[in-house]
């Protein structure tokens, strides 16, 4: 197994803690940080004691984007390099975290540029610190959100948002980035990682199987129509239902018909 360098691992009960550290450099992205995080993300895919995956960064930033030298100026000369660094870094922020089988939250710690947009958008929460600075900063140095980026903004933000601060690279704080819908909320930094943990906790709680078919039911009907999503997500019941046991029918439903619980209201315990 290659070793990994820029990225570190946490595990508290079902959640684990993925942090980008490369402080000194404000977690900017490296080739090598995107290898890393590909090993990380996939390692951690097939662990069962792991419900969600909580994402964030070392120090005062949560990501800078790409690192602007490492990507882009040393890989200048080398198509070869550029393109495997290039896939590695769309494919980890696109396709895994979209797809990945645990929910995952991004926890914007601090500083969150460019390239860092496309973690925020492929974790399925996000909770930003009122303090953090954010920016779409490449308008600020002549190229615009190009790879994943400009469909990372399309997918999450409006049209107006996401051209306003496209056009302008103007910075804005974690409370901006709830009120245009970029996070779920914002909240002081000083308790970020504590409230961040205690939704990840709640949300680790309960079933695995079901919070992935959530999840799935949500990201794959998008790209379907009415009749493919009803069969889907027929089939998907049949899976969870295999995948449990029939523990959504037996415990699930038979637990509110004996009246030990309330779904509306509280969740079924163990
Ligand atoms: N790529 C490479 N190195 C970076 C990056 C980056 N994206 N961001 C920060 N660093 C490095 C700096 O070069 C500096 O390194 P050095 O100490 O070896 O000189 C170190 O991190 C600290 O950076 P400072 O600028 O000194 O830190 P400060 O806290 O004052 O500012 C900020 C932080 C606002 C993030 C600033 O560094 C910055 O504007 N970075 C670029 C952000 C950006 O535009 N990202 C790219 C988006 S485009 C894309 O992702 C495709």
């Amino acid at each position: 197994m290659t070793k990994i360098e820029t990225v570190t691992v946490e595990r508290e009960g079902k959640v684990a803690i993925v942090t980008l550290n490369r402080p000194n450099k404000r977690n900017a992205m490296s080739p090598q940080l995107h290898l890393d995080m590909t090993q990380v993300l996939d390692e951690l895919r097939d662990d069962d004691t792991i419900n969600v995956v909580v994402i964030t960064g070392a120090g005062q930033a949560f990501c800078a984007g790409m690192d602007l030298k490492e990507f882009f100026i040393k890989n200048r000369d080398d198509g070869a390099m550029f393109e495997k660094a290039f896939r590695a870094s769309v494919e980890w922020r696109g396709r895994t975290l979209r797809y990945y089988p645990k929910v995952t939250i991004a926890m914007i710690n601090g500083d969150c540029f460019g390239g860092a947009f496309s973690i925020v958008e492929g974790c399925d929460l996000a909770v930003a610190a009122n303090e953090a600075r954010i920016g779409l900063s490449e308008i600020n140095f002549k190229i615009f959100p190009g790879g994943s980026v400009s469909k990372s903004l399309a997918n999450l933000l409006s049209p107006r948002d996401a051209l306003f601060y496209g056009l302008t690279g103007r910075p804005f704080d974690g409370v901006e980035a709830a009120r245009i819908g970029l996070v779920n909320y914002a909240t002081p930094a000083e308790g970020l990682r504590a409230n961040v943990l205690a939704l990840a906790k709640e949300i680790a709680a309960k079933d695995g199987a079901a919070l992935r078919a959530t999840k799935d039911g949500y990201r794959f009907s998008l790209e379907m129509s009415w009749e493919a999503s009803m069969d889907y997500t027929l089939a998907k019941q049949d899976q969870l239902t295999m995948r449990q046991g029939g523990a959504w029918q037996d415990q699930g439903i038979g637990g509110f018909l004996d009246k030990k619980y309330k779904p509306g209201l509280s969740a079924l315990e163990g």
